[in-house]
């Protein structure tokens, strides 16, 4: 029912941008909804699992189906963690799945993703083991030469794509007598095998060396911790609901004491299935670690569920000082350059070149974008091509034809270029390096003749020009529902680790997903060291001992975007004072009055003297999601004005063993109500003057405005929100009356993007002469508790197509085409905050013939 499909063709994404500034055309793009599995769901019941009332509710649900004739498929009972099932029943019937009383919640099934960068190796050699060289920012190394901790009998379990138990950083063994990994399986059925073998895919092979890897100089942060792994991540990166709560319940019976999870659906909730899981994992006392999610490009609101749950740890990437990355060796004037590589494009793998020719590509007018024929002969040569106007296909095919060896093309901004995805077939390696290193070498082959170029697959190490800032890709914060997210950064950008033997051995990713197994692997040394779990303070130190990062003008990162900054390992695990503030520290929302908030922060000496600290308050830039006129603003605005705070007192003097609290009071009316601000900074606790002791950082965060004035449909963008033809997609005049067969791709649908969280949408039919008067409802599964939607490319919206059924609102399992006639749709859009009024959004006529 929804298109989803991208065609390629040479040259047609210029063309297309420039019609779309012309036209009111909308560009079709795949939306999240192309991870929804049609006619599954995940149900829970009332009751807990095991109890009889939970037994009870499950039969009374089954039973309420048949009554209502509709018909399902158990795929998978949940008596573990969950009291549910895994169902088949078609969509159509989910308004009448979700009157059933004893249905606690029902999920839409929705596949999570992996999507950090696709590995960075060449498949065909074995790498040799590296250090990993962001643990010199992080403590680890400290941790590792002058403490005993490495995760010796902590079970860890990993729910991830599986792992290469063949690779020597595992011990090449699994399950045997004496091999860290003792317990495991498999739930997807692609690889045909029960075990969790992961020869396929990459991701669980990299965190899980990232987690707990041990191979020479290559170590993990806990590199001798208890392995579980759970394959419920597929070979094509997707993992099933069905497959991801199975796997949950099975690190539980397997007494996993931390488990690590892999997956996320962008624009997450905290009743998701996959966030309740997080949960119940908690209230058994284990703990998980997940990554924050790679959409920052989306700007605020952006981290994935299940890292949006109270009772993750949810890590977001931070970008440290060195860094790994794939390389080439210019020799020009006689000096050997070392130029850094992005990622290289996945389909035609790069070949080792000796001191080939190196030369820029020209057009007959002289230009160096590659996008006409090359003029210049650069037969068997790596051929040097400036990004823009015109798509890397065309620029590749051109060097191509031309007999190059290999295109290189340079960036026209400061950002990494990333992957190259060719539209089509291009038979030509081809990798992307920086505009400063391309704008350098431009020089430098225009003043020499000859130069060289020799490209392998090793790495070497580069200043990473991003350092020290929260990576772009890393999903920001707040939980558009209440807590501070994501809680702190650990590094997450070209890390290299464990790849499967046969995809090279070793290897760069990025992603959060690189920077969640850092802390879950702090996580199994804290407990190694003795932090109990019921002990909140011993753990909450993972987030309150890591260090907030400024900017080059002295401002810290909000903490939507880094909670409390880097993690360190070393100070986590040596931290005398404790500090009860993990599961309390408060988001304000919706300032209607404008009053000033108290708050406690607990704390305990754990160490053997007296504790003597001092308390600071450190503003954080604020940040803003809406930009005048009420557009969307991504990435958001930022702004210096912050809150005020003050404190009960500035200073504690704390006897060893002793405890006590101090108030925090924040104040926010000075900040501009109309400037749409989420405010936030840091208590700080520093050890005072002749003292020893950590820096201690807790955040706050609050938003200086009331949501319910802002309109959350955005206006912005090619007229949305409009109503099209499923064949066409261009804006229908929203005052004519449109008629709709129907039949082939002659549906209506309609097109909404959202600029702030919205909780729930529900659609309701009206007859077009009562356009305000609900006559019946449509199928709305899809669209409850969905997130606001939007992507990088600042085009995704929500897309709905209607087939013309509803059903009246006393008898959901009865659906029926709407007889002929004339009607409207009516979009009834709950934003998040509770005091928001319902927005409502009403489509042109649809007349339905007979
Ligand atoms: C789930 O439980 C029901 C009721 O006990 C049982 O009939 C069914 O076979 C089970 N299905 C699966 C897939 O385990
Ligand atoms: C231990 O690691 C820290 C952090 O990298 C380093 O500064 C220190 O010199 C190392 N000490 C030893 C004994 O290797
Ligand atoms: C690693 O852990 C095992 C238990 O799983 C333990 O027997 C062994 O001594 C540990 N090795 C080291 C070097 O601590
Ligand atoms: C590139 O040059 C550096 C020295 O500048 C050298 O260490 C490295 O091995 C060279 N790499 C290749 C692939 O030749
Ligand atoms: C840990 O969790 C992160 C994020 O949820 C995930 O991307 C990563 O793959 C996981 N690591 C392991 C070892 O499972």
């Amino acid at each position: 029912m929804l298109s989803t499909g991208r065609v390629y063709q040479a040259g047609l994404l210029a063309l297309a941008i420039s019609a779309l500034s012309a036209q009111a055309q909308v560009p079709r793009l795949p939306t999240d909804n192309s991870l929804l599995v049609p006619n599954e769901y995940l149900i829970t019941f009332t009751g807990e699992p095991g109890t009889s009332e939970g037994i009870a509710a499950a039969n009374d649900f089954f039973a309420s189906l048949k009554t209502k004739k509709i018909p399902y498929t158990i795929y998978e009972n949940y008596t573990t963690l969950l009291n549910g099932a895994y169902i088949g029943v078609e969509d159509k019937y989910y308004d009448a799945v979700h009157s059933i009383s004893t249905a606690a919640s029902i999920s839409a099934s929705r596949l999570s993703i992996t999507d950090d960068s696709p590995p960075i190796n060449d498949k065909s050699t074995a790498n040799p083991p590296l250090p990993m060289l962001a643990d010199e920012y992080t403590g680890v190394n400290l941790v590792r030469n002058s403490t005993k901790w490495d995760g010796t009998n902590v079970k860890v379990g990993i729910i991830d794509s599986g792992i290469d138990y063949n690779h020597p950083a595992f011990g090449s063994c699994y399950k045997t007598k004496g091999c860290r990994i003792q317990y495991g399986h498999n739930y997807v059925s692609d690889t045909g095998r029960t075990d969790p073998l992961d020869t396929c895919n990459g991701h669980g092979t990299h965190v899980a060396g990232i987690l707990a890897g041990n191979h020479g100089v290559f170590k993990g942060v806990a590199p001798n911790a208890t392995l579980g792994i759970y394959r419920a991540v597929g070979c094509d990166n997707k993992g099933s609901v069905q497959h991801l709560a199975k796997a949950a319940e099975q690190a539980y019976k397997d007494g996993m004491q931390v488990v690590n999870i892999s997956f996320g659906s962008p624009g997450g909730w905290s009743d998701w299935v996959m966030s309740t899981l997080v949960d119940k994992l908690r209230a058994h006392q284990i703990h998980v670690v997940t990554g924050a999610g790679n959409n920052g490009m989306d700007g605020l609101w952006t981290v994935v569920s299940p890292a949006v749950s109270r009772y993750s740890i949810a890590v977001g990437s931070m970008e440290v000082p060195k860094i790994y990355s794939l390389y080439m060796n210019v020799t020009v004037g006689g000096k050997t350059i070392p130029v850094r590589r992005s990622e290289q494009q996945t389909t035609v793998p790069l070949i080792n070149l000796k001191d080939a020719p190196f030369t820029r590509g020209l057009s007959s007018a002289g230009d160096d974008y590659g996008c006409s024929p090359i003029a210049n002969d650069v037969k068997g040569a790596v051929v040097l091509i400036q990004r823009q106007y015109c798509s890397l296909t065309t620029k590749a095919a051109n060097v191509y034809n031309a007999g190059g060896a290999a295109l290189a093309v340079y960036n026209t901004d400061s950002s990494d270029m990333g992957v190259i995805i060719f539209e089509y077939e291009v038979n030509l390696p081809s990798f992307t390096i920086f505009q400063n290193d391309g704008q350098a070498l431009v020089a430098l082959l225009d003043a020499n003749k000859d130069a060289t170029v020799t490209v392998d697959h090793s790495v070497f190490v580069f200043d990473n020009q991003f350092a020290t800032a929260p990576a772009f890709y890393s999903s920001w914060g707040p939980n558009p529902e209440g807590p501070i997210k994501p809680d702190l950064l650990a590094p997450g950008s070209y890390i290299y680790s464990s790849l499967p033997l046969n995809q090279g051995s070793y290897g760069l990713m990025s992603g959060t997903s690189m920077a969640a197994p850092y802390v879950a692997g702090l996580v199994a040394l804290l407990i190694q060291s003795g932090a109990t779990f019921d002990d909140n303070n011993l753990m909450s130190n993972v987030i309150h001992t890591a260090t907030p990062a400024k900017n080059a003008a002295g401002q810290f990162y909000s903490v939507a975007q880094q909670g409390t900054g880097l993690v360190n390992a070393y100070n986590a695990l040596t931290a005398n004072l404790a500090f009860r503030t993990r599961y309390n520290l408060p988001t304000y929302y919706d300032d209607f009055s404008y009053s000033t908030y108290p708050f406690a922060i607990y704390y305990e000496n754990h160490g053997k003297e007296v504790a003597n600290y001092k308390f600071a308050a450190k503003t954080c830039l604020s940040v803003s999601g809406v930009g005048t006129g009420t557009v969307m603003a991504t990435p958001p605005l930022t702004s210096t004005a912050g809150a005020s705070v003050s404190f009960s007192t500035t200073s504690l003097s704390t006897k060893a063993g002793s405890n006590g609290n101090f108030q925090v009071t924040i104040t926010n009316s000075k900040l501009d109500r109309k400037a749409f601000l989420i405010y936030s900074g840091y208590i700080q606790a520093y050890a005072a003057s002749g003292s020893t002791g950590y820096t201690y950082s807790f955040p706050y965060m609050g938003y200086a405005y009331d949501s319910s004035s802002i309109s959350v449909l955005d206006k912005s963008l090619y007229g949305l929100p409009c109503m099209v033809r499923q064949s066409e997609y261009q804006c229908l005049d929203p005052s004519a009356s449109h008629k709709f067969t129907f039949t082939g791709r002659d549906f209506p649908v309609i097109l909404l993007r959202f600029q702030a969280p919205v909780a729930q949408m529900m659609i309701k039919v009206a007859y077009a002469a009562t356009p305000t008067k609900n006559h019946a409802s449509v199928e709305d599964y899809f669209f409850s508790l969905q997130s606001r939607t939007m992507d990088s490319t600042g085009y995704q919206y929500v897309e709905k197509v209607w087939d013309g059924m509803g059903h009246a609102t006393s008898t959901p399992q009865n659906v029926y085409k709407m007889p002929k006639g004339k009607y409207v749709l009516r979009f009834q859009i709950q934003p998040v905050r509770t005091n928001n009024k319902v927005q409502y959004y009403t489509s042109p006529t649809i007349e339905i013939g007979s």
